[in-house]
């Protein structure tokens, strides 16, 4: 946390001791404190990297409703994956008039003097699901454990390819199976913990051979997708295709929906049928990719139910407004360079054709329509 504001916050605790008579409440900028009013129902910037993809448009829109119906105002905006307008977006904001912000970032490292600004004027920020690097700013972090993510993505790949049966025990399978490898956007903080999780669970099976990499590349750089674009990955695959010696390959780690529909394209252009596809993973359970699992094209893909995660944020964001300390429940993990940010983590869930309907329709995040 910016040591103003949590000096902020201490001075709020003997406030609202002092003050219990009066009602008062400090929540958050130093003006609320002199007022010896409350920033409830102030207005809170939430800044979203980009409406091309379903689930971040769902986490504008749960954050954004979730805060309403506290009765905060809100102004969310989202920067089409362009950093200079995340960054003018956030500048605005503040200039706004903004007492909180919340911001999914685009590349976690572009943002340290905006917040900056932020700071100066007493502002806390949330990282929402993707960490911002290298300023001392960030105050909390919520996420999921996106080392976990990449153990699902690949134990399901090792799943999908009959390595490891349903519980997860080795079914003796030796393939071998020959493999694809993707990662995430380079300036994303996710991506490396998603490709870490994956590759120390692979590890073990390229080791012994069970699994083989035609291309060679075992490389995050060599696999990354700058800003999770799908095209990009659908042209990578393309290339994988012809270098890889014309062996069929039985699987191909993803770890984002978007890119998993880009890579099956490219498959199924390359000669594959739906029923002979390699096994292809995802992550964030958006409706395309559902429907492709639900096709038997896609094999999974890992659920993150984003409306706990922005329930997370509005609840780090209302803490902090009635000059409360959020919960967390991880200060070890995420280090930005600067601090290790106070996080709360939650848990995903990898989603296969077996069990959508309870992960899925049950839960209420999709309607069987949805998924028709
Ligand atoms: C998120 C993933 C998402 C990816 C691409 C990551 O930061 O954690 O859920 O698939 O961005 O949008």
């Amino acid at each position: 946390m910016n040591r103003k504001y949590l000096a902020g916050i201490a001075a709020a605790s003997i406030l609202t001791l002092s003050l219990t008579a009066c009602g008062g409440s400090r929540g958050g900028g130093d003006d609320a404190a002199a007022e010896g009013g409350s920033n409830e129902g102030a207005k809170i910037g939430v800044a979203m990297p980009t409406q091309q993809s379903e689930r971040w448009i769902a986490d504008g829109e749960n954050v954004k409703s979730q805060l309403e119906e506290l009765g905060y105002e809100v102004d969310l905006q989202y920067a089409n994956d362009d950093i200079p307008t995340q960054v003018s977006q956030i500048e605005n904001m503040i200039n706004g008039g903004v007492k909180a912000l919340v911001v999914a970032s685009i590349d976690g490292t572009t943002l340290t003097s905006v917040l900056d600004q932020a700071e100066s004027q007493d502002i806390p920020v949330i990282a929402y699901d993707r960490l911002i690097n290298g300023s001392d700013t960030v105050d909390y972090y919520t996420t999921f454990d996106n080392k976990e993510v990449g153990v699902q993505q690949a134990t399901s790949l090792l799943t999908g390819l009959g390595i490891l049966d349903a519980e997860g025990k080795e079914t003796g399978e030796k393939g071998p199976f020959d493999v694809e490898l993707f990662a995430g956007s380079p300036d994303d903080n996710n991506a490396t913990f998603f490709w870490d999780g994956a590759i120390e669970t692979l590890q073990p099976y390229l080791d012994s051979g069970v699994l083989r990499v035609p291309s060679g590349q075992t490389d995050f750089e060599q696999a990354a997708i700058l800003r999770w674009l799908p095209d990009t990955a659908q042209d990578r695959m393309e290339d994988l295709l012809t270098v890889g010696g014309g062996e069929r390959l039985e699987g191909v780690l993803s770890p984002y929906d978007g890119l998993s529909i880009g890579i099956i394209s490219a498959l199924t252009s390359g000669g594959y049928s739906t029923d002979d596809l390699p096994v292809v993973t995802g992550q964030d359970a958006e409706v395309g990719s559902v429907k492709s699992i639900i096709a038997g094209e896609q094999y999974s893909t890992i659920f993150k139910d984003v409306r706990n995660l922005g329930k997370q944020a509005v609840t780090m964001v209302d803490a902090l407004m009635k000059g409360e300390e959020p919960e967390v429940n991880d200060t070890e993990t995420y280090d930005n360079g600067e601090k290790i940010v106070p996080s709360y983590l939650l848990e995903s869930e990898i989603v296969t054709v077996d069990n959508y309907e309870t992960a899925l329709v049950e839960t209420g995040y999709y309607t069987e329509d949805d998924l028709k």
